[in-house]
């Protein structure tokens, strides 16, 4: 393992004022996407839809660090034959693999789930690396609800996410760790503040115990916020303000960099949440975004699968991708947001 090398990538993935596309969508993650869009989700439409967005030249110089991609996209290649990990790279964005393969039922704990994917995990990340990937995503599934989540929910995500960083590590790849609370339940803001601490302290328990160097990764978690069915929504400033003081207690400052997930946030409310972060610096580690659907519901909107929407959507994906970017350096102002509309 090259650990400068690893530092060096996982510095770059947090920029400031760049973050990371998440455009690793499982086929039928997509396919719900392009359901809502009216786009059938055939192999070419996915790769048409993406190409369409890692040929966005100015999100993807200016404001997009790295791409997430999933195995289908990886060894897909564009419309003139030109690799898509090609066009990644040739834009100055670093190309990225998910490599968790979803989840199961977590035996004995009902309704809580685990992250599968580590068996022969060495062996695919080999051939990520050779194709062009210098960083990977692991997802952790974490619900919020009436008796959970179990400790072993916790600990089992946890030990999975080290196994899988420290396989990463090893293959010359920077892991992003990804635990993720999910906000779809009822519950308030310092509920979720609660179990992520608990999640948190967990999972960096697990990757000490495994010995993944903590200069060679990227977290992903979720903001400290009010569940999606909570009757009380936290402010901008609150969730802010108790996202920070939650990452401050929970990851060291050794490790380079943070970049959210947005789990369901509006695109203007995870644009401002970011910003306003970043209000509140200075802070120890690049603070980020690493945003899928925040980045992407406009461009699919935009598009809706026809090929004379190309350079809409390609607005679209800039005009958000500009406006995170600007976040990132807590430069973002809403009345931003009004000009381009
Ligand atoms: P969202 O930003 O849509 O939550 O997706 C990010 C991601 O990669 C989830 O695993």
């Amino acid at each position: 393992m090259n650990l400068t090398e690893l530092n060096r990538i996982a510095t770059a993935m947090v920029a400031p004022g760049k973050g990371i596309l998440a455009a690793d969508e499982s086929s039928g993650t997509i396919k719900k996407r392009f359901d809502a869009i009216g786009v059938e989700s055939t192999e070419a439409n996915r790769r048409d839809y993406r190409e369409m967005l890692f040929r966005s030249t100015e999100a993807m110089s200016q404001y997009i660090s790295g791409v997430i991609l999933y195995d289908e996209t990886i060894w897909q290649n564009a419309a003139d034959g030109t690799p898509l990990v090609k066009l990644i790279e040739s834009s100055g964005a670093i190309p990225g693999i998910k490599v968790d393969e979803g989840t199961q039922a977590l035996p004995m704990c009902p309704g809580e789930l685990v992250t599968v994917g580590l068996d022969k995990l060495a062996e695919r990340l080999k051939k990520y690396y050779e194709r062009g990937a210098r960083f990977a995503k692991w997802r952790a599934v974490i619900d919020i609800g009436s008796g959970i989540p179990s400790m072993t929910a916790i600990s089992v995500n946890a030990h999975a996410l080290a196994r899988y960083a420290a396989l990463c590590q090893a293959a010359q790849i920077v892991p992003i760790v990804e635990p993720e609370v999910l906000m779809d339940g009822d519950h308030d803001i310092d509920r979720c503040y609660e179990v992520t601490q608990r999640v948190l302290n967990k999972t960096f328990q697990e990757l000490r115990v495994q010995r993944v160097a903590l200069e060679g990764m990227v977290l992903k978690p979720n903001m400290a916020i009010s569940g999606k069915k909570c009757a009380k929504q936290a402010s901008v400033e609150e969730v802010a303000e108790k996202t920070i003081r939650l990452l401050k207690a929970c990851v060291p400052a050794a490790v380079p960099g943070i970049a959210f997930l947005s789990g369901g946030q509006s695109d203007e409310e995870a644009t401002a949440h970011l910003n306003a972060m970043h209000k509140l610096g200075p802070l120890p580690w690049g603070l980020t975004f690493s945003y899928g659907r925040a980045l992407q519901a406009a461009p699919q909107k935009a598009w809706s699968g026809k090929a004379e929407n190309v350079a809409a959507g390609q607005a679209a994906f800039s005009h958000r991708a500009r406006m995170n970017g600007l976040a990132s350096k807590g430069e973002w102002q809403s009345s931003l947001e009004q000009k381009a509309a």
